[in-house]
């Protein structure tokens, strides 16, 4: 049987200033996830290298930097059961032109790189990435 487990997302800032925020929560709300946290910021430059240290040695790294911090995100800990598995589902392929109908991707997202959302792509990535931006005391 699944568990009742809690992921990490962040609506990024393309669907933040293109007023899609709300739209992108209703699919998550309507694909079963609650809101345990909810928070906006604009990243600092090393929230942000920080953040994504993993990818640091990639070609797109500084571009993915640049687009991150250039508006406000909105960072989220949901929860449903399978949580990270399938939160990874309904947001659709990193590429939205690979994105299956009706994921968010496929709706929202202009490009590689500006694609809208994050998901934590594994339990270990979800509890570093959750502790990253949020204290277990402001979950609820
Ligand atoms: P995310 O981490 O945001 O949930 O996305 P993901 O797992 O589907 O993709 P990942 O490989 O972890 O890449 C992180 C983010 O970097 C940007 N990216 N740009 N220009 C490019 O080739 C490229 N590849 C990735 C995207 O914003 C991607 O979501
Ligand atoms: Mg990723």
């Amino acid at each position: 049987m699944s568990q009742v487990e809690r992921t990490f997302s962040m609506i990024k800032p393309d669907a933040v200033a293109a007023g899609q925020a709300g739209r992108i929560l209703a699919v998550l709300e309507e694909a079963g996830f609650r809101i345990a946290g909810m928070r906006m910021v604009r990243m600092t430059q090393a929230q942000a290298e920080g953040f994504y240290a993993v990818h640091r040695e990639r070609p797109f790294f500084p571009s993915l930097i640049r687009f991150i911090t250039e508006g406000p995100v909105i960072l989220l800990a949901l929860e449903r059961e399978d949580a990270i598995r399938k939160l990874r589902e309904v947001m659709g392929a990193t590429n939205p032109a690979n994105a299956a109908e009706g994921t968010i991707r496929k709706q929202f997202a202009a490009s590689i790189e500006r694609n809208c959302i994050h998901g934590s792509d594994a339990p270990q990535t979800a509890a570093v990435e959750l502790a990253y931006w949020f204290r277990t005391v402001d979950l609820v």
